[in-house]
């Protein structure tokens, strides 16, 4: 799903052989999402991992894996596919591919090219951990660092090889992130203070229960990485979840609706843009137990109090922060959302109807309707949640480009 941030950018993809060569597939995917102009140059033993045919097919454009068969890329081909380069990324690269880049060997289609690239290149080592820590090989990434080349730490982790160690190639998501950092976005949000909350809170009842909602999180994380994939700063203030943390985001865990008020209200300081996706539970037990509370034959009735309201008081000292709040509603959707929205003071209310079966809540998938503050309706028919999160910050972008939000 495009959310255009990488439109018109020619990233030059070099995939060498190593058997996390498949996971170059994903990146490629991610950046052509991204609306970016990917071209895959791979190295033989590349070829034996993944075909070309993979790579061409997703790229929608031919793939030059030898230096002297033309490829779709004419008779210079090595040299063609780094003209007019934005960046070049390789990912996985090998201890030979770093090797020949660090020595300036152009002995294949894919040294050759970045012989010839005349523009920023990143470096995403994936290899077993012995040869990670091999001395000639550090050597090599420190004599490609002093030239300016930026190199992405491989991760820990199960390796190829069946040991555990250093050398797995790092998350897509980091090396998307920082493929999108280095491009410096120049869209409405890059460098903008973002707060997005995200997951549900817990309020206990005595200690070891809690009363809690079936929020997955994944609404809010996915905005806080699209934020952050737009150039953004963002702080993810999140309840307890499932998920891995996007990479490049501050996090800031919490518990209870109490802790993510703290925190909010705290970073809304000096935040341009907060959008609180988190399904804020609205009470809590008024006298929580510090111990277990034991069955017993009678009935048990708990005394609820209000949470405080987090937008609600964002929204009394709103300054020029522009305010985002969901609308979880099964009845009278638009109705109750437009009355949540002035009540609240926001700038922009993402209405879901989570009486839909598969929609919203807990779900991979999302359906909503934007309605910002001058009344202006838009449907964002269902699709995954990273590409409803790219609808709802074009909207943010849309606002505070129109407002001088
Ligand atoms: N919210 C909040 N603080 C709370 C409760 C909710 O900031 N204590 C935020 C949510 O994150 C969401 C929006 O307010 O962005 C709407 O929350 P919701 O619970 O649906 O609305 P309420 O105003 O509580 O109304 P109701 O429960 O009656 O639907």
């Amino acid at each position: 799903m495009s959310d255009g941030r990488l439109k018109g950018r020619r990233i030059l993809l070099g995939v060498s052989g190593s058997i996390a060569a498949y996971k170059a597939v994903e990146i490629l995917r991610r950046l052509s999402d991204d609306g970016a102009e990917v071209r895959v140059v791979l190295t033989r033993n590349a070829a034996r991992f993944v075909t070309a045919l993979t790579f061409s097919a997703l790229s929608s454009r031919p793939v030059l894996s030898d230096e002297f068969s033309e490829g779709g890329w004419g008779a210079m081909g090595h040299i063609s596919v780094t003209d007019d380069l934005d960046l070049a990324v390789v990912a996985p690269a090998t201890v030979n591919i770093i090797a020949k880049m660090a020595a300036g060997i152009a002995d294949d289609a894919l040294s050759t090219a970045l012989a010839a690239a005349a523009c920023p290149v990143i470096v995403a080592p994936a290899m077993n951990d012995r040869m990670y820590s091999n001395p000639i090989l550090q050597r090599n990434i420190e004599t490609l660092k002093a030239t300016g080349v930026r190199f992405i730490e491989p991760g820990s982790g199960a390796l190829a090889c069946g040991v555990h160690g250093h050398g797995r190639l790092a998350d897509t998501d980091r090396i998307v992130a920082e493929i999108n950092a280095l491009l410096r976005p120049s869209g409405a949000l890059a460098g903008a203070n973002i707060i997005v909350t995200a997951g549900p809170t817990r309020e206990p009842i005595d200690a070891v229960r809690f009363i809690s909602n079936p929020s997955s999180g994944r609404m809010g994380y996915a905005i806080a990485a699209a934020a952050r994939d737009r150039g953004a700063n963002v702080i993810l203030v999140s309840g307890p979840t499932s998920l891995e943390p996007p990479a490049g985001v501050r996090m800031m865990p919490v518990t209870t609706a109490s802790e993510m008020r703290t925190a909010v209200l705290e970073e809304s300081r000096n935040a341009h843009i907060v959008i609180m996706a988190a399904a804020v539970s609205d009470f809590r037990p008024q006298h929580p137990g510090s111990r277990k509370i034991k069955k017993t034959d009678a009935s048990l009735v708990l005394h609820l109090e209000a949470t405080e309201d987090i937008l609600l008081s964002l929204g009394k000292n709103k300054g020029g922060r522009i305010l985002v709040g969901f609308a979880a509603e099964t009845d009278n959707v638009l109705d109750n959302a437009r009355e949540k929205m002035k009540r609240k003071n926001l700038d922009l209310i993402v209405a879901n109807d989570v009486s839909k079966p598969g929609v919203g809540f807990g779900a991979f998938l999302n359906a909503v309707t934007l309605i910002d503050r001058s009344g202006a309706v838009s449907e964002v028919s269902l699709r995954n949640k990273s590409a409803v999160a790219g609808c709802i910050l074009d909207k943010i972008e849309e606002l505070k480009t129109n407002q001088g939000l």
